[in-house]
């Protein structure tokens, strides 16, 4: 039953739509600065290695209440903002039928690299009822977490180009170039695909609860501004725009893309992800005030004492002030070695430290004045 007192009221009735994480998307004021990191699902977490034992990583990816236990577990132990699926950005290409698999220590490997044109016909449209598991999970966890938002995601037409191209994971990208400069043709129609099923596994995602989206692009930092104008501008916009009329907050991130921020930011989504390469407020100036950021602690500052860990977190809150709206997170994944109490520290200082930041909450304000 509902209680008049806010402080009574169970968290699971809260909509997540309240929370300082989608509120700080739609830069609204919020209670605290919100913070979640990129992969903090499975990687560093011993309670992950666990349950994941013996399972293949797509394997893992197919079964909803493993799916669910595995996005719960670094809400519990972090008291993040946000959680985000378990999940990967192969999962719908193995979906539509692509040969491949996710090797431990490697990444994903194609048994049969896209390179023709007679191999895009490999490259069917995403079938929802293909991740009927996906949709599951998502619904699963949409009842456990209460007013904590989930973020849903896919990988952006270039990023998922680069895997099926090259056949794996790639230093330099030289197949997946080849085949931009030298059949724009093709590669238009790669990437087109590639945005449909993009865009259609953020729709089931979004359809089936999920209160928010992120599109990595993962390695488009590899391109330069003009090519990435060219060759890639069009299919992201095209992924993001296909949940356009969701009324989710959109995120879009790459790393090494200092220099894409602005075309990135004009691909439609509200938030920019940011790497540790570009200090937040020279992002907030190429990203234009329209748009939130998100980011950007060097994933491997973890390592170092607590101290200058604490002394770089606060570096990234002071820039963040200079954004429209701010997200706390690394400016890459977490890194497998994390020490998950470090990450735990963290999100406790960008909590209590981020409260002067000059953005007083209407939520905060009326609670007080209700007591
Ligand atoms: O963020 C999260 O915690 C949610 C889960 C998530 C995974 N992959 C789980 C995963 C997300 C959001 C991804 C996205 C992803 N997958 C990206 C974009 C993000 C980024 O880091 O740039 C990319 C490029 C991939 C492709 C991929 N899948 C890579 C490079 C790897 C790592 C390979 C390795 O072992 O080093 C994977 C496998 C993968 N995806 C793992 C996890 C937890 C590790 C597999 C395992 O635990 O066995």
């Amino acid at each position: 039953m509902r209680s008049a007192d806010p402080r009574s009221v169970d968290p699971r009735s809260v909509d997540p739509r309240d929370s300082a994480f989608i509120r700080a998307c739609r830069r609204e004021p919020v209670p605290h600065i919100p913070v979640w990191f990129m992969r903090q699902a499975g990687r560093s977490l011993p309670e992950y290695r666990k349950i994941r034992e013996g399972i293949p990583m797509l394997e893992a990816c197919r079964r909803p209440e493993l799916v669910t236990e595995i996005t719960l577990q670094p809400v519990r132990r972090y008291q993040v903002d946000a959680a985000i699926l378990f999940s990967d950005i192969v999962v719908p290409l193995a979906a539509v039928g692509v040969d491949l698999e996710i090797v431990p220590g490697v990444g994903p490997v194609v048994a049969r690299p896209i390179r023709s044109a007679a191999d895009l016909d490999r490259l069917r449209p995403l079938d929802p009822a293909a991740v009927g598991y996906v949709s599951a999970a998502v619904a699963a966890l949409r009842a456990e977490l209460g007013g904590t938002p989930l973020i849903g995601f896919a990988g952006a037409p270039f990023t998922l180009a680069s895997y099926l191209v090259e056949g794996g994971p790639s230093r330099h990208h030289e197949r997946t170039k080849a085949l931009m400069y030298g059949d724009p043709g093709i590669w238009h129609q790669l990437l087109a695909r590639l945005a449909g099923i993009a865009g259609g596994f953020l729709q089931v995602q979004v359809d089936a609860g999920a209160s928010a989206v992120q599109l990595f692009d993962s390695w488009v930092g590899a391109l330069s501004a003009a090519d990435y104008a060219t060759f890639v501008a069009p299919h992201s916009a095209a992924a993001l725009a296909a949940v356009a009329d969701r009324g989710v907050p959109r995120i879009h991130f790459g790393v090494g893309t200092g220099e894409l921020l602005g075309p990135m930011a004009e691909a439609g989504a509200e938030v920019v992800g940011v790497d540790w390469r570009v200090p937040l407020d020279q992002a907030a100036a190429r990203a234009g005030p329209r748009r939130a950021l998100q980011g950007n602690l060097d994933p491997a500052v973890v390592f170092a004492p607590w101290d200058a860990v604490a002394r770089q977190v606060d570096q990234v809150l002071a820039a963040g002030r200079a954004a429209a709206g701010h997200i706390f997170n690394l400016g890459h994944g977490v890194l497998p070695d994390t020490d998950p109490d470090v990450l735990a520290r963290i999100v406790e200082r960008v909590h209590t430290g981020s409260g002067s930041t000059g953005r007083p909450s209407a939520a905060s304000a009326s609670a007080a004045g209700s007591t």
